[in-house]
């Protein structure tokens, strides 16, 4: 069972050898207790920050019950980072560059996180992979969304990867993330039709649409309720 604010149950070692495709994973096996409500939220954004401002937009109603309380970005200069800075919220920028190597820069970015003592990692849009430091250290409270039905259409280009395949129905996924690429286990998927004419861009658009209200929904859920990752990669919310 997982919900922020609790401690990690099992280790690699406890379980047994059907478990073992999962248990590389460090996303698992973490029980959390409640959150003493507001959740507290780090979100990670690279690019525009729709689902930032959606989460934002959700947050503002106590009712919610989580709060962004600070935006990480892999880049200065983007939109998302703006709405954050709007919106009055504390945030940095880490870019993977101005560091000796990707290890260095993951711990880098897991101490930043940490500073903000998330009960939930949000990973909006943020185009970067996540290392074995930060996934030790997050992993099971980190989630992310996919403009594709994974495991279909991995990668930084999910719609158009659909669209060139030719592909009549695509969606939106939102994943605990996990060590690969877009890899987890699956909190919600949701369908959206490929229509004729579509082109990468309108076929995004109507993807984002769905994907951010599919976010907004499950992110407040498991800030309300809590959520358990499964050994078998199922993961639910009471
Ligand atoms: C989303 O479709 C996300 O899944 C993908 O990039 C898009 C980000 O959009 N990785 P935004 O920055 O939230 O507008």
């Amino acid at each position: 069972m997982i919900r922020p604010g609790g401690r990690a149950i099992g280790t690699k070692a406890e379980h047994s050898r059907k478990d073992a495709a999962v248990v590389a994973s460090p996303v698992l096996f973490r029980q959390l207790s409640p959150p003493s409500p507001p959740a507290r939220i780090v979100a990670l954004v690279s690019g525009s920050g729709t689902n930032l401002q959606a989460l934002l937009d959700a947050c503002a109603d106590p009712a919610y019950g989580a709060a962004v309380v600070a935006v990480g970005a892999d880049r200065p200069g983007i939109l998302a980072l703006k709405r954050a800075e709007d919106a009055g919220l504390p945030t940095f920028v880490l870019r993977v560059a101005d560091f000796p190597d990707r290890a260095a820069w993951d711990r880098a970015l897991r101490d930043e996180v940490a500073g903000y003592r998330p009960d939930l990692v949000v990973s909006a849009g943020y185009m970067k992979l996540l290392g074995q430091d930060f996934l030790e250290a997050f992993g099971g409270r980190t989630v992310n969304t996919h403009p594709a039905l994974l495991p279909s259409f991995p990668g930084m280009h999910g719609a158009r990867d659909a669209l060139a395949y030719g592909v009549k129905i695509t969606g939106c996924t939102l994943f605990a993330v996990a060590a690969g690429v877009d890899d987890g286990p699956i909190i919600a998927q949701e369908a959206v039709p490929v229509l004729e004419g579509d082109d990468e861009d309108t076929l995004h658009e109507r993807i984002k649409n769905v994907e951010r209200r599919m976010l907004v929904h499950h992110v407040g859920r498991m800030a309300r309720e809590g959520w358990t990752i499964h050994t078998d990669r199922k993961v639910t919310i009471p």
